[in-house]
């Protein structure tokens, strides 16, 4: 495609980026899910081969994970509403990281206020701290002290997490906050959407783990937290499902009430392909560790970029745009305007990460370029660096963006109707 078959998109889309069709995009890092890939790219045989026993999704996950009682459900957003409608009600307070969009909004929406007590290191997006994902404990335990643990129905930990720039938490870190949380009698539970690339990113990291195996670390990580949410489409070949798991029986048997109620959305298909995609780990763990090195190959290409998230991170590049770096006014949508003008001109395509509520006090505005584990190759890296390092090196060029319509409610977004301006300088 060509600059001027991609403004013909555009126009078709109301110049909203996020809903352009895959197919009209060249490089498309928009997401790391593999739910809008085709089974032929996750490497799924449409029929299992003949004489072949089924598996189960839910045996395999208790004994990868730690957890007793685990269910397989269509999406990790299914997990987090069952689990929240189960245990959130109306004035709780849920400390811990900070969340992905739909995690925060379930806890909302059952009555609790998400508080984020991320550590210091993660507001700062020159900080080369190995460790972003983690806790500031001593601001957890005052937000106990503040909330009281028994209006503190858990704390949310979400390693490797995606708001911050996909950075991991130690497991020192991990301990410390399970000390506290044993002392004040309040369950962890964990996102562990992207808990391979934390696990992978520990034992490249922390002191003393280089040797551990993979599985250890999970189990490790997964041993101090009573159950998880898990989105499986992030680090696992498969482009459908997710888990809830506790270890608590009566609990489970609340959730599986709900599960009935809400849908669980997968049939019988849908259970065989996320198993296959979660027997083998070993598989799992080299297409993970596949992505992180080619993370940090697209971020090394970008490092004297001033505005780059330091430092790589699990599962894409991130880059903080403000108005005052691209020198146009925050009413033209600067990150938007960023993102608009990558694809236009060099047919790549990167997201807005939804900034969490201290980020967005902090004045920090994240795009994305995502990789999946699956279907992006090395050759699509270096063109995605030399579009990306382009662009920031002419940042002084690009227009900005009229929102004409912001589309109603929590999904506005997807349609969302823009119009290019011309540039006009903040000075
Ligand atoms: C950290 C995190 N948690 C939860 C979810 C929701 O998972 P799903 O898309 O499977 O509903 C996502 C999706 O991108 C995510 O990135």
């Amino acid at each position: 495609m060509n600059f001027a078959e991609r403004m013909q998109v555009l126009e078709l889309t109301g110049h909203n980026l996020d809903i352009v069709p895959g197919k009209h995009i060249e490089l498309d890092l928009q997401t790391d899910s593999l739910m809008h890939q085709s089974l032929s790219v996750v490497g799924y045989e449409s029929s299992p081969k003949q004489g072949s026993e089924s598996v189960n999704p839910e045996q395999i996950f208790s004994k990868n994970f730690g957890f007793p009682y685990v269910m397989a459900v269509s999406q990790g957003r299914l997990a987090e509403a069952i689990l929240s409608h189960a245990i959130i009600r109306n004035g709780h307070y849920i400390p811990g990281s900070a969340l992905f969009p739909t995690t925060r909004i379930h806890q909302e929406r059952n009555g609790g206020t998400s508080v984020e007590v991320m550590c210091s290191e993660s507001l700062d997006i020159t900080s080369s701290y190995p460790f972003k994902g983690n806790i500031d404990v001593n601001a957890l335990e005052r937000a106990i002290n503040t909330y009281h643990s028994t209006w503190i129905p858990y704390i949310c930990i979400e390693p490797c997490n995606n708001a911050v720039g996909g950075h991991p938490m130690s497991l020192e870190n991990m301990r410390s906050v399970a000390e506290l949380a044993r002392h004040y009698q309040i369950p962890i539970y964990l996102d562990a959407c992207r808990i391979v690339d934390n696990a992978l990113m520990i034992q490249e990291r922390e002191l003393g783990y280089q040797n551990t195996p993979v599985d250890e670390i999970i189990r490790e990580f997964c041993s101090y937290a009573e159950g998880c949410t898990m989105s499986a489409t992030k680090d696992f070949p498969t482009p459908i499902g997710g888990f809830l798991a506790v270890r608590d029986p009566k609990l489970f048997h609340r959730c599986l009430d709900y599960l009935i109620l809400f849908g669980a959305g997968l049939s019988c298909n849908g259970k065989e392909i996320i198993a296959r995609a979660i027997i083998d780990m070993d598989r799992v763990y080299s297409l993970v560790r596949r992505r992180i090195n080619l993370v940090k190959k697209l971020h090394s290409t970008l490092e004297n970029h001033q505005n780059l998230v330091q430092p790589a991170g699990g599962h894409g590049v991130f880059i903080n745009i403000s108005a005052e770096d691209l020198d146009i006014p925050d009413t033209h949508h600067p990150a938007q305007a960023f993102l608009y003008q990558l694809f236009k001109d060099y047919g790549i395509r990167g997201s807005l990460n939804p900034s969490s509520p201290t980020q967005i006090a902090n004045k920090i505005c994240l795009v994305r370029f995502a990789i999946p584990i699956l279907g992006l190759e090395e050759q699509a890296i270096d063109k995605t660096a030399d579009g990306i390092s382009n662009l920031l090196t002419a940042k002084n060029t690009i227009q900005g963006l009229k929102l004409v319509d912001k589309g109603s409610g929590l999904t506005g977004f997807l349609r969302a109707q823009y119009q290019p301006m011309d540039r006009v300088s903040i000075n």
